[in-house]
C-alpha cells in the first residue's frame, strides 16, 4: 500500500511473461483504499460518542440517586437541625434518612436538645425561684402544699435506723448508705412514713406489733414501719437478685452479674411484701409513694394495680446502663414493666434517663415520647427525669463544732498516729464499684514517684463492711487488707506508716471529724450513680479549704467540675492528681472549693425533694388512672 497525495492506494502488480519466460510487461491493479480509513475513523468517532453518552447517562443517574437517597435527606436534616436550634422545629426529624442509625440518633439529639433547653429554662426559673435557700422549713411548707392532704410514704430496702445488740446493749446505728443520707432529712422535714426492711438483730424488740416505731430515736419526727423478711428471702432477694444480679448489671465495672431463677422468685415475693406493707399502712387514704432503688423495681406496678389513684414515684439511686448491657437480664421486660407502673421515674443524670428510654424502646411494647421524656404503656404514662441527689448541711446534724470538734480531731489523731501529718481521706462502703484497689495502688505510686511526701502524709481509708454474705465482698476486704499491709511494709519507717485502713461502721461524728481533718479527699468510683461522699466532703469544708480528687465516672463529677477529675483506671493519672492536690496553692484551693460549696449549698437535699414532689404531683395529675390491668409476673407470688 502506498500513500499518494493523501490517498491510500492498494496496488497489485504482476509481470506478464511469454511462454519462454521473458517479461513482456507488467499488469498493475490500483485500488483506492481511502474509504477504509474513512469508515474506521467514522466508527471510532461513533464509539467515542456512544461511550461519552453512556458515561454522561450513568453519571446523571448516580448523581440523581445520590441526591435523592443521601443529599436531599441530609439537607432536610440540616434544615431541621437549624430550625431545632432556633426553636422552630416542633416536628420529628425528616423521614427517610439514609442510615437507620442517623434517624435514631437525630431523634435522640432532638430529645436531648429539648431536654437540655427545658432544663436550662427550669434552672433559670429555679434560680429566680430559689434566691431563698432551700431549708428544712421551706421544704416542709412546700411539701404540705404539694401533698394537699395526702400522706408522704417512702419505701426502700435499707432502713434509716438499725437497732443492734452491742455488748448486750441495744443501740441504734445509721447505716452507711447514700440513700439514707439523702432521704432521712427529707422525712424529718416533712414527717410521714418510711417502710423498710428491719435488718437489725434488735429491730423486733424496738417496734410495736405491727413493726412500727417513731424515729429518729429520741426525737420522733416520722414513722418507720419495718418489713420482716425470712432468711431465704434475704438471700434470694437482697443478696442474690438485687446485689449479685442488678447491682453489677447496672454498674459497668466488669463484674459479671449472676441471675438465678430462685433469686428472681424471692425478689418477686419480697417486692410484694414491701408493697403490701405500704398498702396496709395507707389504708384508703391518698398518698404520694416514693419508691427507692433497684431492690424494689416491681413495687410501682404492684401498688398501681391495687390503687391506681396513688401518686407513685420511683427513684433509681444507681446508674442505668445502655440497652446492650441491660438486655442480658433474663427478666428485663418484667423489671421494666414493674418500673413503668410509676408516674415518675427519676435518675441522677440525663444520660441515665436516655439509657432508660432506649432500653424500654427496645424491650417493651411502649409508646415513646422523646420530646417529653415520657412512655405510654397500656394507657398509663410514665415520665422520666434527672434529679441529681444531694446532702443536707452538716450543721443540721448532731456533729460537734468548735472546741468539741477540735478535741475529737485531737483524739482521732492520737489514736491513729496522725499527729503532725497531712491527712488524705477516703470514706466508703467496701464495694468493688468504689475503686478501692485502684485508690490504694495510686497512693503507692504517689509515694514512689514523689518521695518528698513520705513521712509527711497519711492516707486514712474508712471502710464500712457491706453485703458480707456475698463472697466477692468478703474477698474484697481481705484483698484490701493485704494490699494496705504490702504498701505499708514497702514504705514504712520506724515512726511512720502511709496507710490506715479502718474497717468498721463509723458514725457520722467520726466521718465528719475525718472529713474536716483531711486536706484531700479521694473518691475513685469505677462507676457510681452520684456518690454523696464527694458532696459530704465539700459540705464539711466550712473554712473553704481542701481538695477533692474525684472519679469522672461518678455522677457527682457532672456538678463538681472544680474537683480534680481522674480516670481511676489510670494509676499514673490518679497518682499525679494526688500530688497536684497536695501541692495546690491556697488561693486555687479556695477558688475551687468555693465554687463547689456554692453548688452543694444551693442544690441541697431539700431542693432535690421539692423538685421531685412538684414533678410527681404535676405528672400524676396529667397521667390519670390509665389501664392498670397488668399481666406480668408482678401479679404472681
Ligand atoms: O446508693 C446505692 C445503694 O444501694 C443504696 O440503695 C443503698 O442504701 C446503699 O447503696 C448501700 O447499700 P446497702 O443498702 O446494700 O447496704
Amino acid at each position: 500500500m502506498i500513500g499518494w497525495e493523501g490517498v491510500h492506494l492498494h496496488i497489485l502488480a504482476r509481470h506478464l511473461q511469454d511462454e519462454d519466460g521473458s517479461v513482456k510487461g507488467v499488469l498493475a491493479v490500483l485500488h483506492d483504499a481511502s474509504y477504509l480509513d474513512e469508515r474506521i475513523n467514522g466508527r471510532l468517532a461513533r464509539s467515542a460518542f456512544s461511550v461519552l453518552m453512556v458515561t454522561l447517562l450513568v453519571l446523571t443517574g448516580v448523581m440523581t440517586l445520590t441526591w435523592t437517597v443521601y443529599e436531599r435527606p441530609l439537607h432536610r436534616l440540616a434544615e431541621w437541625m437549624r430550625r431545632l436550634r432556633l426553636e422552630e422545629a416542633k416536628d420529628a426529624p425528616p423521614p427517610g434518612l439514609p442510615i437507620a442509625d442517623l434517624g435514631t440518633e437525630s431523634d435522640r439529639l432532638a430529645a436531648s436538645f429539648r431536654a437540655a433547653r427545658t432544663k436550662g429554662r427550669t434552672e433559670a426559673h429555679n434560680v429566680a425561684r430559689t434566691e431563698k435557700a432551700w431549708t428544712r422549713e421551706r421544704l416542709r411548707a412546700h411539701a404540705l402544699d404539694c401533698l394537699a392532704g395526702a400522706q408522704l410514704v417512702a419505701v426502700s430496702n435499707r432502713e434509716p435506723y438499725i437497732h443492734q445488740f452491742h455488748n448486750g446493749e441495744r443501740r441504734a446505728i445509721v447505716p452507711a448508705s447514700g440513700l439514707v443520707t439523702a432521704l432521712d432529712p427529707v422525712l424529718q422535714a416533712c414527717g410521714g412514713l418510711w417502710v423498710a426492711h428491719g435488718a437489725g438483730d434488735a429491730d423486733r424488740e424496738t417496734t410495736d406489733r405491727q413493726g412500727r416505731l417513731t424515729v429518729p430515736p429520741g426525737d420522733s419526727r416520722y414513722t418507720l414501719r419495718r418489713v420482716w423478711l425470712s432468711r431465704e428471702e434475704q438471700l434470694g432477694y437482697y443478696y442474690g437478685f438485687s446485689n449479685e444480679g442488678l447491682w453489677p448489671l447496672c454498674h459497668l465495672t466488669h463484674e459479671r452479674p449472676v441471675f438465678r431463677a430462685s433469686d428472681w422468685q424471692e425478689y418477686i415475693k419480697a417486692n410484694h411484701r414491701f408493697a403490701d406493707a405500704v398498702l396496709q399502712e395507707i389504708g384508703s387514704t391518698s398518698a404520694f409513694v416514693l419508691v427507692q432503688d433497684y431492690h424494689l423495681a416491681l413495687v410501682p406496678q404492684i401498688l398501681k394495680s391495687s390503687r391506681p389513684d396513688l401518686k407513685v414515684g420511683l427513684f433509681w439511686h444507681i446508674p442505668w446502663p445502655n440497652p446492650e448491657a441491660f438486655r442480658i437480664c433474663p427478666w428485663r421486660a418484667e423489671i421494666l414493666r414493674g418500673m413503668l407502673g410509676a408516674d415518675l421515674v427519676g435518675f441522677h443524670l440525663q444520660q441515665h434517663c436516655n439509657n432508660f428510654l432506649d432500653t424500654v424502646d427496645r424491650m417493651v411494647q411502649a409508646r415513646l415520647d422523646w420530646d417529653h421524656f415520657a412512655l405510654d404503656l397500656k394507657k398509663h404514662t410514665t415520665h422520666v427525669r434527672p434529679f441529681p441527689i444531694s446532702v443536707q448541711d452538716w450543721s443540721e446534724r448532731r456533729v460537734p463544732s468548735g472546741d468539741k470538734l477540735a478535741r475529737q480531731m485531737g483524739e482521732l489523731r492520737e489514736r491513729h498516729d496522725l499527729e503532725g501529718m497531712q491527712v488524705i481521706v477516703g470514706v466508703d462502703r467496701i464495694d468493688y464499684t468504689k475503686g478501692l484497689i485502684e485508690r490504694f495502688r495510686a497512693v503507692e505510686l504517689f509515694l514512689t514517684k514523689y518521695p518528698q511526701h513520705r513521712e509527711r502524709v497519711v492516707f486514712v481509708q474508712l471502710g464500712a463492711p457491706s453485703r458480707s454474705h456475698i463472697r466477692r465482698y468478703r474477698e474484697l476486704i481481705t484483698e484490701l487488707e493485704s494490699l494496705a499491709d504490702e504498701i505499708n511494709w514497702k514504705f514504712q519507717t520506724e515512726d511512720w506508716k502511709p496507710i490506715r485502713f479502718l474497717v468498721a461502721h463509723h458514725d457520722s461524728q467520726a466521718v465528719y471529724a475525718f472529713l474536716r481533718m483531711a486536706s484531700v479527699c479521694l473518691v475513685s468510683s469505677l462507676h457510681d450513680g452520684m456518690n454523696l461522699v464527694a458532696k459530704e466532703f465539700v459540705a464539711a469544708q466550712e473554712d473553704g479549704d481542701g481538695v477533692l480528687v474525684l472519679s469522672e465516672f461518678a455522677g457527682a463529677a457532672r456538678e463538681l467540675a472544680d474537683a480534680i477529675l481522674i480516670n481511676p483506671y489510670s494509676t499514673e493519672e490518679f497518682a499525679d492528681a494526688i500530688h497536684r492536690a497536695m501541692e495546690m496553692d491556697l488561693s486555687e484551693r479556695r477558688v475551687r472549693m468555693g465554687g463547689m460549696r456554692k453548688i452543694v449549698t444551693e442544690r441541697n437535699i431539700y431542693r432535690w425533694a421539692a423538685d421531685f414532689l412538684v414533678k410527681l404531683s404535676e405528672v400524676s395529675d396529667r397521667t390519670g388512672k390509665g389501664d392498670t390491668s397488668y399481666e406480668t409476673v408482678a401479679g404472681k407470688r
